[in-house]
C-alpha cells in the first residue's frame, strides 16, 4: 500500500495518476479507523479509481487540549484495516504536524454564513476554523475530484459544502450515511475510550433520537426537545449537553415547523468524560 508522509511525494504520485485519466476520491480522517470510516472508503472505490485517505490528528480543531492528547493514535492498525479494503487502490497520506503547518500551528478565520456559530460551533470554540483550515489545506494538497464526509458529523458536512461554495474549490462533496454498531450507537473513534458501563448505556442516545423522530410527526420541536431532556435526566451515566432540532440548510433551531423545510435532530452527550454526538433525519 502506498503510504506518504510528506505532501510533495503524495502530490507527485497523484498528479501522475490523474494524468493517466484516473479519478481520485478523498476521505480525510483523524485515524483510529473503524467501520464508519471504512464505509466511506468503500463508497469512494465504488465511484472512483483510487481512494486517498488522510490520517492526521489536527491540533487546531481541538478546543480541549486533554482531548487532543488522549485522541487515539493507531496508525499500524489503521493501515492494516485499509489493506482489507484494497492494497492497491487505497493511498494513505499520514503527514506530520510540520508537513501541514510548518512552524505555524494556527487556524485561519473562516465565515461559513453563520453555520459555524450553531451547535458544535457554540460548544467548541474555534473548532470549525480548525476544521476549515485543515480540510482546505488537504484539498489543495490532494486535489481530489470528490471528497466524502459522514453525516455522523452533519454540521461539519454542511460547513465543508459551504467552504467549497464560498471559495469556489474545484471538487464535489458527497455526504454518506451514519454507520452504527448493531445496538445503534454511532461508530466513533471515541467509543474505544468508553468504560464498559458507559458503552452499555450509550445506545440510549440513538434509541431516544428514534422516538423523538416519531414524536416530531405530531408534536412541536419544543415538546420533543423537552421530552428528550427529561429522558436524559433519568440516565445516571449520560449527561445531555444539547438536543436541538434544526433546519438542515441554516442549522438554526426550529421554532415553528414548515412543510417545505428539512429538519434533523442533533444531540451531544457526555458519557463520563467522553463526548458523543449523533443526529437523525426527521422528515
Ligand atoms: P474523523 O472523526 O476521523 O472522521 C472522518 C470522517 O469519517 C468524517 O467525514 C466523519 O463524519 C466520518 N465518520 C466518522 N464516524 C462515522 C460513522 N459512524 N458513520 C459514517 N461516517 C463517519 O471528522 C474528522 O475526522 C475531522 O474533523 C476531519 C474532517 C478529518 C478534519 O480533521
Amino acid at each position: 500500500m502506498k503510504n506518504f508522509k510528506n505532501k510533495t511525494g503524495l502530490s507527485t504520485y497523484i498528479t501522475a495518476l490523474k494524468a493517466n485519466g484516473s479519478s481520485i476520491g478523498f476521505v480525510p480522517t483523524m485515524g483510529a479507523l473503524h467501520e464508519g470510516h471504512l464505509s466511506l472508503v468503500n463508497r469512494v472505490l465504488s465511484e472512483n479509481d483510487f481512494a486517498v485517505v488522510s490520517i492526521f490528528v489536527n491540533p487546531t480543531q481541538f478546543d480541549n487540549q486533554d482531548d487532543l492528547v488522549k485522541y487515539p493514535r493507531t496508525i499500524d492498525a489503521d493501515i492494516a484495516l485499509l489493506k482489507t479494503v484494497s492494497d492497491t487502490k487505497v493511498i494513505v497520506y499520514a503527514p506530520s504536524v510540520e508537513d501541514i503547518y510548518a512552524d505555524n500551528i494556527q487556524s485561519q478565520a473562516f465565515s461559513f454564513d453563520g453555520l459555524e456559530h450553531e451547535m458544535e460551533g457554540a460548544f467548541r470554540k474555534g473548532h470549525f476554523d480548525g476544521v476549515g483550515t485543515i480540510v482546505k489545506r488537504l484539498f489543495e494538497i490532494v486535489k481530489p475530484d470528490t471528497a466524502y464526509f459522514g453525516e455522523k458529523d452533519f454540521q461539519q458536512l454542511q460547513i465543508i459544502r459551504k467552504l467549497v461554495e464560498l471559495h469556489n474549490l474545484p471538487l464535489e462533496i458527497i455526504g454518506c450515511p451514519i454507520y452504527r454498531a448493531k445496538d445503534g450507537l454511532a461508530m466513533s473513534s471515541r467509543n474505544a475510550r468508553l468504560t464498559q458501563d458507559h458503552r452499555v448505556a450509550a445506545p440510549f442516545i440513538y434509541k431516544t433520537l428514534n422516538t423523538a423522530k416519531e414524536m416530531f410527526g405530531t408534536k412541536s420541536a419544543k415538546v420533543v426537545t423537552e421530552w428528550v431532556t427529561k429522558q436524559f435526566e433519568k440516565q445516571p451515566l449520560l449527561e445531555l449537553e444539547y438536543i436541538i432540532i434544526a433546519d438542515i440548510a441554516t442549522l438554526k433551531p426550529v421554532y415553528r415547523k414548515s412543510t417545505n423545510k428539512t429538519y434533523r435532530a442533533f444531540i451531544a452527550v457526555y458519557a463520563g468524560d467522553i463526548r458523543l454526538i449523533d443526529n437523525i433525519a426527521l422528515n
